[in-house]
């Protein structure tokens, strides 16, 4: 399996809820290793951009809403397979399908208040990634 990158972001539901640590525990024992970390809040232009692929889409706007809310936590995981890996271990995004013991299924309130985000595919990361990191902020742990 090859070594890959995912961008993940803690949302505003989720650091408002306390719940990073225990995130990023259950983000840890899937062998997701952090490699880089920071809290801010998203200016809206920031949102918008960051979800550019949802624009026209009907939930676009309470997203842009939501993520600019209050503050997250973005972080690069590492790992063979982690952008596959993080989704399970984040669940399914339409509430409710989530499966149990994944983020979600214990700590999303609806399909948009859904404690996390994850990258969808390597190209997706690649461009998420840059989007909140320079290479030098990237600290390589493989
Ligand atoms: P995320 O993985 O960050 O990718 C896009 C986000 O849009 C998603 O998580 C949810 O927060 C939100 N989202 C996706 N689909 C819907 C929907 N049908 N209704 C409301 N919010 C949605």
């Amino acid at each position: 399996m090859a070594m890959e990158r995912t961008l993940s972001i803690i949302k505003p539901d989720a650091v408002q809820n306390n719940l990073i640590g225990i995130i990023n525990t259950q983000i840890e024992e899937a062998g997701l290793l952090i490699v880089a970390a920071k809290m801010l809040r998203m200016s809206r232009v920031q949102a918008r951009g960051f979800y550019v692929i949802h624009q026209g889409k009907p939930f676009y706007h309470d997203l842009v809403a939501f993520m600019t809310s209050g503050p997250v936590l973005v972080q690069v995981l590492e790992a063979e397979d982690a952008i596959n890996r993080y989704r399970k271990v984040m669940g399914a995004t339409m509430f409710g399908n989530a499966e149990p013991g994944t983020i979600r299924a214990k700590f999303a309130t609806s399909t948009k208040n859904n404690a996390v985000h994850g990258s969808d595919s390597l190209k997706n990361a690649k461009r998420e990634i840059k989007f909140f990191f320079a290479q030098h902020e990237i600290y390589s742990r493989t």
